[in-house]
């Protein structure tokens, strides 16, 4: 099978660009779990609109890996919705366009995260051996880059076993003060520099389970402190 050769990404390549100024949507607009009310402030990125980026991530990927074997590196916890939404739109361009892009889905666990504040140690679970990605095309999965410190640690870590080539899909890219030369080759959105939850985005655990990209509030950081 030839080399991977990408090309390329012509616009949009940083992602959707959301202002520091943009007041997000009013949560009246939309419906979202009755046990969140109250605690957050608005919707950054509504659901719909994730996953009509998400579609075009998938045709982007299709481009420059299709034909190829993938390994996808699923980054936990995270990053489990963005990673089964861009992999079902990645098959249902391979069932219905004559390209395929055959995949199989590895899933690690990072954890940096104590209320909305980073930790020092980055603690990488079920990346032990990886040995398996030994000469193969990687796409790493993952919800969030801030400093891109973690990306740096992990994407060295994933290095270490020699795979062929690697490419990172990043659903969220934050305009942080340091922002890291480390960004993902694949990016959604890049969001001010707030803490997001939903999608799969936690604070201490809660509202994963909800659909929407949104800002949490004062009050809701309160209530589920630890
Ligand atoms: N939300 C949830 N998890 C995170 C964030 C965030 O804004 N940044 C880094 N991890
Ligand atoms: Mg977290």
């Amino acid at each position: 099978m030839a080399d991977v050769v990408v090309k390329p990404q012509v616009g949009g390549g940083g992602g959707i660009v959301i202002d520091d100024d943009w007041p997000g949507y009013s949560l009246d607009l939309f419906s979202y779990p009755a046990h969140y009310s109250g605690d957050l402030d608005c919707v950054v990125v509504p659901h719909g609109v994730i996953m009509d980026r998400t579609e075009r991530l998938a045709r982007n990927i299709m481009d420059d890996l299709g034909d190829h074997d993938i390994v996808v590196l699923c980054v936990l916890k995270g990053g489990y919705q963005f990673c089964v939404d861009l992999v079902d739109k990645i098959k249902a361009l391979s069932c219905n366009s004559n390209r395929t892009l055959p995949m199989r889905v590895h899933f690690i666990r990072l954890k940096s995260y104590l209320n909305d504040l980073s930790t020092e140690d980055l603690h990488i679970v079920g990346a032990e051996d990886l040995s398996f990605l030994a000469g193969k095309n990687v796409l790493i999965v993952e919800a969030i880059v801030g400093t891109g410190k973690t990306m740096k640690a992990l994407l060295k870590h994933v290095e270490s076993f020699s795979p062929k080539l690697i490419k990172v899909a990043g659903l969220l890219v934050k305009r942080v003060p340091h922002n890291s030369t480390c960004l993902p080759d694949y990016v959604g959105f890049e969001i001010p520099d707030r803490f997001v939850v939903g999608y799969a985005l936690d604070y201490n655990e809660y509202f994963r389970d909800l659909n929407h990209i949104c800002v949490i509030s004062e009050s809701g950081k309160t209530k589920y402190k630890i």
